[in-house]
Formats: structure tokens, sequence, C-alpha cells
């Protein structure tokens, strides 16, 4: 893992944002994992700054929302096609055929979970999933002790993460107890993730995530084993990892070792 610590929220957004803007032009990545909650709204406004200043464009963008809430029509101000439209889709010219939801309402459960691993498949796969982190260690919905290798699938909630998620709502019995999200193999194959954490309630959780052992009661700590996940999190979240130091350093220096290798090159050279 390539974890990055940075000072506040801003900064974590600055670097995320860079991130993807480079991603969608040097990599030529059209493909987009999304996530909703609170961490990624600053990423979502910076996105959305970029496309204005004509930094990002988001013509060829196909996107895939990590997760949704059983229960709620996508006209619902909770449901999380809304989140997408309010605070990203409706201000960038992503083309509205490219979006791609699970819906709060499917008629047959098990039936649209696989149309829509079959859409990504078709699509080409997710380039670049972009992740949060619940303070219980899930992704997406995957709460503690669901499967490690799960694909796309219904889930009930924790106790943690509806209480978590009861903020968004007016009546404690509002809060949705049941969701549909990609499932833990499906965010797996993504080619390249980015997962963002920010303020201290998320320590806990990315202490487990970075430093724990593989377990299903962390599913975020399954990314140990992707090759390509760069978590950034401010110093809030990463209050709790003991090997700070380490991943500072290696932040820092990423372009030393090139200069280095170099030097060495020229040294044997001259001898
Ligand atoms: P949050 O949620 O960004 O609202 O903290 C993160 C998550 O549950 O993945």
């Amino acid at each position: 893992m390539n974890v990055v610590i940075k000072n506040d929220a801003a900064a974590v957004t600055e670097f995320a944002c860079g991130l993807v803007r480079e991603r969608l032009a040097e990599r030529r990545y059209r493909v987009l994992g999304l996530p909703t909650g609170g961490t990624p709204v600053l990423l979502y406004q910076a996105l959305i700054a970029s496309y204005r200043r004509g930094e990002v464009d988001f013509a060829e963008v196909v996107s895939f929302n990590l997760d949704e809430y059983l229960g709620l029509e996508p006209t619902h101000p909770q449901s999380y096609r809304r989140f997408m439209e309010e605070n990203l889709f409706s201000h960038v010219n992503i083309r509205p055929e490219n979006v791609h939801f699970l819906s709060g309402l499917p008629e047959d459960i098990a039936w649209h979970c696989a149309d829509y691993e079959r859409e990504i498949v078709e699509a080409g796969g997710i380039d670049l999933q972009i992740l949060g982190i619940g303070r219980d260690g899930h992704i997406g919905f995957n709460e503690p002790t669901s499967s490690l290798r799960s694909r796309t699938h219904e889930t009930a909630l924790t106790k943690q993460t509806i209480e978590d998620n009861r903020r968004f709502f007016e009546r404690a019995e509002d809060v949705p107890r049941w969701a549909l999200t990609m499932g833990v193999e499906t965010i797996m194959d993504s080619r390249e993730i980015l997962l963002l954490a920010t303020g201290r309630s998320k320590a806990d959780a990315v202490k487990a995530m970075v430093e724990g052992p593989v377990a299903a009661i962390c599913p975020a700590s399954i990314l140990q084993f992707h090759p390509a996940v760069t978590v950034v999190c401010d110093e809030a979240a990463a209050a709790k990892l003991d090997h700070d130091e380490f991943y500072r350093w290696t932040g820092d220096n990423q372009h030393r070792m090139l200069e280095f290798l170099a030097e060495q090159r020229r040294r044997v050279a001259g001898n």
C-alpha cells in the first residue's frame, strides 16, 4: 500500500484531485468507481472546480457507484443517486448514459446485482475505484465479517453504520437498514484504488486496514492484497499508525530513488 499522510482534509483533497486528474489525462482511465458519504464531497467540489478551469474532462468517463440504500427511490433526497447528481454529475460534462447506479428498488435483487457486475465487465472493468472507509472498516457497504470474496450483493447495515448515517435523515426510523453494494471482490478487480480517510473517527479503521492482519472483521484490510492502492489520509486519521515515519519518508522521497540511481550509475561509470 502506498500510504500518503497530509496535514488536513484540504491537502488530502488536493492530492486526490491531482491523482484523479492525472489518471484521466495521462493514463487515459475512463471507468471510475465512485463513493458517496461525507469524505468525497470535498474531492467532488475540487473536481468540479478543475472541470470549470478546463483541467479535466468527463465527456468519456463512465461511472459506477459503489452502493445504494435499499428501499429509497432514485429521487429520494438521501438516495446515493441524488447525492451524486447534486455533488458532481449535474456540474460536469459526464453523459447521463455513462452513469451507472445500483437500484434502491430492484425487482429481483440477485438478477440486478449480477447485471451490475456484467455492466462493469462490459465497460472494460473499473480503472480507478475511489473509496472512503467506515469507522468499522467497511468499504462500500461490505460490513465487518462479510465475505472477502463477495461480488455485488445485498447486505444488512451494522448498528454503527446506521448511527453514522443518522445525521443525513430527519428521523432515526428513516435510516435504511439494508443496502446493495459492490462486493469486496468487485472492488479488488479494479485496476487501481484510491482510498480517502479524514478525521479522528477513522483512526482505528485506518490502523486496522493498513497495519492489521487481513481479516473480514476489517473488510478494508483486504486492500493489502491489491497491487495498486493509494491510501491518503490526514494527520487525524493517520494518528494511530505505528509506521507513519516510514510512510512520510517514502512519500517525501519517491522522486529521490531515480536521482539516487542516476548518481550511482555515474559513479560506477566514472570508476
Ligand atoms: P463518510 O463514510 O465519508 O461519510 O465518513 C465513509 C464510508 O462509509 O465509506
